[in-house]
């Protein structure tokens, strides 16, 4: 006789499965995987909030940030592609520029949205 409980394990499995499928937002991204090295300016990574830091790197506009932050990155040190994590969809890591380049840009804060 087949078990009358697995269609509710199956509906249970794919319900979890949807819900872990869900898309982070910026600050999320930045607080599970950028932060490491963001936060502090590990490895000579521009700090969040450190305007005079990021200078160089806005100068390069969001496109470009965009494509290093997701493909990775050599300039003065080394930005591993998402950060290292490379479960962040590319949606996920743009978000996740905005939230750090919002930190640092006033024009940002009133442009971008950190939670698309
Ligand atoms: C292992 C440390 C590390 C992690 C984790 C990390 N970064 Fe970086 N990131 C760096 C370093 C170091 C630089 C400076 C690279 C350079 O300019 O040489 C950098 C630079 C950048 C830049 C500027 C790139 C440019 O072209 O000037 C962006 C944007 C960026 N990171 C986004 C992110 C995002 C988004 C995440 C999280 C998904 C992340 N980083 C996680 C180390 C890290």
């Amino acid at each position: 006789m087949p078990c009358p409980l697995r269609p509710l394990a199956l509906i249970l499995a794919l319900s979890l499965a949807v819900a872990s499928a869900k898309t982070l937002t910026g600050r999320q991204v930045f607080d599970q995987t950028c932060h490491v090295c963001h936060s502090h300016g590990v490895a000579g990574a521009p700090k969040v909030g450190d305007r005079s830091a990021w200078r160089e790197h806005l100068d390069k506009g969001l496109k470009i940030l965009y494509a290093h932050a997701i493909h990775g990155y050599y300039g003065y040190s080394f930005m591993p592609p998402k950060g290292g994590n490379e479960s962040l969809t590319d949606s996920e890591v743009r978000a996740a520029v905005r939230y750090m380049v919002a930190t640092v840009s006033a024009k940002a804060r009133r442009t971008l949205d950190p939670h698309q």
